[in-house]
């Protein structure tokens, strides 16, 4: 019952949003690979892909409002011509450059300078789930990833 309420929202509130079709399996290959990469730098485990985190970043960017995805890790691409693998690596990427901006107590985690590094290093993180859109209202891709358990815990360091 619960479940087919959930599947009439997010076929209802797809029509604001082209493109939130499930992910190929070579869009998820190059979330884990991003994010395993950075995590493995440090031997930390890898992260398994979570699709009930997915369900997750999708309610966050289907009716493509920034202001739902600024809570975590997410990215903005001008839509034009890119394909989800291209932004899933490019997202990876430009995560991976705030490893430039950490400093000794991660203050930077709370200025967003190292935020979403810091999360895809948070040790015991266990798996992540992200979503993608093509918004044609503004002409951007909305990009959101969620995390089990969830890192950037006040108080706590990533490892
Ligand atoms: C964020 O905080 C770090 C650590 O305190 C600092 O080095 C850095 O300059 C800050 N960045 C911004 C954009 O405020
Ligand atoms: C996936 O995420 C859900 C919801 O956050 C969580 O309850 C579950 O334990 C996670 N599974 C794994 C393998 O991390």
């Amino acid at each position: 019952m619960m479940s087919s309420v959930l599947l009439i929202l997010t076929v209802c509130l797809s029509g604001y949003a082209a493109g939130l079709e499930a992910l190929s399996q070579s869009v998820i290959t190059a979330f884990l690979s991003g994010h395993n990469r950075m995590r493995s730098a440090l031997n930390l485990p890898d992260l398994v892909w979570n699709s009930t985190l997915v369900s997750v970043a999708k309610s966050h960017v289907v009716d493509c409002h920034y202001i739902k995805i600024e809570d975590g890790n997410f990215d903005i691409s001008p839509r034009k011509e890119r394909d989800n693998v291209d932004i899933a690596n490019d997202a990876m990427t430009m995560w991976s450059w705030e490893v430039n901006n950490l400093d000794p107590k991660w203050a930077c985690i709370y200025n967003w300078s190292c935020k979403r590094y810091s999360q895809v290093v948070w040790r015991k993180t266990k798996s992540v789930g992200c979503a993608i859109v093509h918004c044609s209202r503004y002409d951007v891709n909305l990009l959101k990833c969620e995390y089990y358990p969830p890192g950037n815990v006040v108080g706590e360091i990533p490892y």
